[in-house]
């Protein structure tokens, strides 16, 4: 334990299970306290105190800029700013591209990247002010290589995730604002039971864990990464390797 982001203020999206689960432990056991966001106002809750400390919870669809907008106005009231902003809520759906829908592609789409995007619009405009800020947002292997278990949705918005880290890393810049991504591989999650992913050409043999995302997560959004920015780290175990 090296308590590095001691008194840092996070918000992590989708962080009631799963890799955001992990990721909010992870931050917490390096000395931050998480506000932990996900739909479900029980399974919020039931995580923040989970965490202890100050940490605390909001319900928020991060498709609906409207509910990310009262988040921002919430965590900076109560705790007068935000250093980590962590984009992990995510959808994934298996369709086939030839039968996919424009509804199914938007809603995928919306939380995905749009989601993603205006919450960090909408944060960063602070952490500009504030001369300070990490923003970490998650994306996926399939945004770099196509994708391999989820639909072309999936993985476009993925690929959109990536590219906009690059330009919220142009903007933050000179601010002391890093942003960068994470593109997991596969990942023992309830998404990767969906999926049914199999650990066929994974150079290390297994799937990856959710605590293996979160420490990367808290080693970009330390003092220690402060000079990357716009960078996707792979951590996929060797499945891909470029
Ligand atoms: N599991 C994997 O192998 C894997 C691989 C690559 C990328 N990822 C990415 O990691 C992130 C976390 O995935 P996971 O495996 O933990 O999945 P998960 O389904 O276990 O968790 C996703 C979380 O996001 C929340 N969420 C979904 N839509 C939301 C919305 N509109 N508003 C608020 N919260 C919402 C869910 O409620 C859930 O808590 C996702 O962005 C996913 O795309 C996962």
């Amino acid at each position: 334990m090296y308590r590095e982001l001691d008194k840092k203020i996070a918000i992590v999206t989708g962080a009631s299970q799963g890799i955001g689960s992990a990721i909010a432990d992870v931050l917490v056991r390096e000395g931050a306290t998480v506000i932990v966001v996900a739909r479900n106002a029980e399974a919020a809750r039931a995580k923040a105190e989970a965490l202890g400390g100050d940490c605390t919870f909001f319900a928020a669809d991060i498709a609906k800029t409207d509910q990310t907008r009262e988040l921002v106005d919430f965590v900076l009231n109560r705790f007068g700013r935000i250093d980590i902003l962590v984009n992990n809520a995510g959808v994934s759906r298996q369709v086939d591209f030839l039968d996919i829908t424009e509804e199914q592609f938007d809603q995928v789409v919306d939380i995905n990247l749009r989601g993603t995007v205006f919450l960090a619009q909408k944060v960063m405009a602070h952490m500009i002010e504030q001369n300070y800020g990490r923003v970490v947002n998650i994306a996926s292997m399939a945004g770099e290589r196509g994708g391999l278990f989820a639909g072309i949705h999936y993985a476009t918005s993925k690929a959109g995730v990536i590219n906009a880290t690059k330009c919220m890393a142009y903007r933050g810049g000179a601010h002391n604002v890093t942003v960068n991504a994470v593109a997991p591989g596969l990942i023992q999650t309830a998404m990767a039971e969906d999926l049914k992913f199999s650990t066929d050409g994974i150079a290390m043999g297994r799937l990856g864990t959710a605590e293996e995302i979160g420490e990367v997560v808290a080693f970009l959004a330390s003092d220690r990464a402060r000079y990357i920015t716009g960078s996707t780290v792979d951590v996929n175990g060797g499945l891909l390797m470029r």
